[in-house]
């Protein structure tokens, strides 16, 4: 019974390559609904006022501020120009208590500030910024948010495990200016980012060739270079550069065409954000564990796969995190030694058969597949909006995506189907053309990257 709960599973979750295609083609299409009008698709298509990517020729200190993974972090970067580059990196990773996540804007930007006003304490001799000069900062923010400028923007919605309700509509530099005035600090923010915008200006920093830029993370999305005559609800005149960096937010995209099977289903009605993010959803680092832990509950519910008794703690929704479906995922032991362990520490089930470990490294297989397939399809929408998806090696046009984020950094089985799905999509010639690059930590970088070519002091000797 509990065989068949899995199977049927499998065959709801199903990723043809014929499904794939058509995931691909409607992400172009709402890619076109998007950049056409204001609310005119699921996605957002934010438009970034980045028009112009790093040169290499940023000067100087700068701080960044990358808030919305698992981790939040601040660095200190020293810019050397296209003679020395990234001369110096410093960074410290605070980890956000999870009652800020859900309690007040204050609360959450005051102790973001706190850390930065720590952080900056810790400035030393040969590294601070000159004399008589306003310290700037990259703040990468990775939630949705409509820019107003470059660094400005609203709140649309908080995504992933937050929600603080009265930040929602405000100016999150505000916010955060507010909060660096409150601690004492002489701080400006010169560049509002998202994450993927950050990953892709960093990314470019180091390889012309990089056009895209996906974060795969606890939450997952991607942001492009877009000609700027291509769109049409751009209010403005048309930057210079001709191009325009567009945060997509397909975390939110969603079709008829998307596997979706009853469990994904429960999981977004009982989330924090019903009926968003379903992309999300399916793919994402926050969510895929607890995909497998509805699963395993309804075995264990309807076909008494833990025996008599469903384990209590295996209705706590989220308690199985995706690292630790990872880790099953991953055992190579012949009796599936992590798989236990895990089981034990996680669901206190002590005493599970070899037979119930195999079925559950399947059920890992089946999720991670599912929406390693899926964000693979999202890569290659975005090839084809621009074209790219059809250029052979002969024609010597690189396509590089960054990415980054913990799931395609420690999920090795994930990384490797997303890897394998995509030449499968495109075809052996094809794929010879489009490189993945991991971007390590790129958005810290490519913040203070930003901040540098929006600085105040742009134009003035360095
Ligand atoms: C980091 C990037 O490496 O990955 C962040 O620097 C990004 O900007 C993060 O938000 C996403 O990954 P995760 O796993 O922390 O959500
Ligand atoms: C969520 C956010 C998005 C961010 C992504 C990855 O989807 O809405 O802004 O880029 O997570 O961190």
């Amino acid at each position: 019974r509990a065989m068949t709960i899995l199977k049927e599973f499998e065959e709801k979750s199903g990723t043809p390559i014929s499904k794939l295609r058509q995931v691909a083609d409607a992400m172009t299409v709402e890619m076109h609904a998007g950049l056409a009008s204001e609310g005119g698709s699921k996605l957002k298509m934010i438009i970034s006022y980045v028009d112009n990517l790093p040169t290499g020729d940023e000067k100087g200190l700068f701080y960044a501020l990358d808030l919305g993974g698992t981790n939040f972090r601040v660095l200190r970067v020293l810019l050397g120009g296209k003679e020395y580059g990234v001369v110096k990196q410093e960074f410290v990773e605070v980890s956000i208590p999870p009652h800020l996540m859900i309690g007040s804007s204050d609360a959450l930007f005051d102790y973001i500030a706190e850390a930065l006003k720590k952080f900056v304490d810790t400035e030393s001799e040969g590294l601070h910024v000159s004399p008589g000069r306003q310290r700037e900062l990259g703040f990468t923010f990775s939630f949705p948010v409509r820019q107003t400028s470059i660094s400005s923007g609203t709140l649309i919605k908080w995504t992933k495990g937050f929600s603080i309700e009265e930040v929602v509509g405000q100016d999150v530099v505000a916010e955060l200016t507010k909060a660096i005035e409150r601690v004492g600090l002489d701080m400006r923010v010169t560049a509002l980012v998202n994450d993927t915008i950050g990953t892709l200006a960093g990314g470019r920093y180091y390889n012309k060739d990089v056009i895209a830029a996906v974060i795969l993370g606890t939450g997952t999305n991607a942001a492009y270079v877009e000609r700027a005559n291509a769109i049409p609800k751009w209010p403005g005149l048309l930057p210079k550069s001709g191009e325009m960096v567009i945060n997509m937010e397909w975390g939110n995209f969603r079709s008829s065409h998307l596997p979706l099977t009853e469990y994904d289903n429960a999981l977004d009605v009982e989330s924090l954000n019903p009926g968003e993010q379903i992309f999300e959803k399916m793919i994402s680092g926050m969510y895929l564990g607890e995909v497998v832990r509805r699963v395993l509950c309804k075995m264990a519910e309807e076909a008494a796969f833990f025996g008599d008794t469903v384990p209590p703690k295996l209705k706590i929704p989220f308690i199985l995190r995706t690292p630790d479906m990872s880790a099953m995922h991953h055992d190579m032991t012949p009796d599936l030694k992590v798989v236990g362990s895990k089981l034990k520490d996680i669901l206190e089930v002590s005493n599970s058969s070899l037979k119930m470990r195999k079925v559950i490294v399947a059920l890992c297989e089946i999720v991670a597949t599912r929406g390693a397939r899926l964000s693979a399809a999202g890569i290659v929408g975005i090839l084809k909006k621009l074209g790219r998806d059809t250029i052979k090696d002969s024609e010597k046009q690189k396509s590089v995506v960054a990415l980054d984020g913990g799931l395609f950094e420690h999920y090795t089985k994930f990384r490797e189907c997303m890897e394998s799905t995509l030449k499968e999509l495109l075809g052996e010639e094809v794929s010879e053309n489009i490189v993945i690059e991991h971007s390590n930590d790129g958005s810290g970088i490519g913040a203070a990257l930003l901040a540098a070519s929006h600085s105040q002091y742009i134009g003035l000797d360095s």
